[in-house]
């Protein structure tokens, strides 16, 4: 059966702390466990009026290792591709540090204002296990730097706990509504 948005963990669950491990051998397991983040993905992403799953990281489905799926097409929902990194690193951070809203599957409802590096260029296997390098900006390049972050058992809302206007809400219909800082503080689930 195909994974679906219920096999996607949520904090505060400890195992999103975790450090996964790194790929060995790609075997069949490695490879259905690539399918598997792929439709979980999407079946949240048809949950979700407001939002694209842009991307996810295998802790998220609870499988510690260093594999994460990104989109193709960040904003168009109709395209369900994806393409698989395994292992992947950051070898060089480069551009400036750019502020931006970003969100998790894996914390819902909550948005954050995150500085990344605007640029950056990372290697990783593909599921044949040949080793490509890639630069990424922009958007791109954050999603690779908070699904990097994942695979060392950090999430996004670590980087902003001391920045009292960085939290937001999304709400109903579909806006962005900034978080009272003592509301977080008092949130189990974002102060654990
Ligand atoms: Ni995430």
């Amino acid at each position: 059966m195909a994974l679906t948005k219920e096999d996607i963990i949520t904090l505060p669950n400890p195992h999103l702390r975790q450090r996964s491990k790194r790929v060995g051998h790609i075997s069949s397991k490695i490879k259905s466990l690539a399918e598997d983040m792929i439709n979980a993905t999407l079946n949240w992403d048809e949950s979700r009026d407001h939002e694209v799953g842009v991307a996810l990281a295998a802790i998220q489905i609870d499988q510690p290792y260093r594999i994460i799926v990104v989109r193709n097409d960040l904003e168009d929902k109709k395209d369900r591709s994806f393409m698989t990194f395994i292992n992947p690193e950051i070898t060089k951070k480069e551009g400036v540090m750019t502020e931006d809203f970003e969100g998790c599957l894996s914390v819902p409802d909550i948005y954050g204002k995150v500085k990344r590096y605007s640029k950056i260029r990372i290697k990783a296997l593909d599921l044949d296990g040949r080793q490509f390098r890639m630069t990424a900006e922009g958007f791109l390049a954050r999603i690779f730097q908070h699904e990097i972050d994942h695979l060392n058992g950090i999430v996004f809302i670590d980087h902003i706990r001391d920045i009292p206007d960085a939290f937001y809400r999304l709400s109903e219909d579909g806006k962005l509504k900034s978080m009272d800082y003592e509301a977080v503080k008092q949130d189990s689930v974002l102060w654990e």
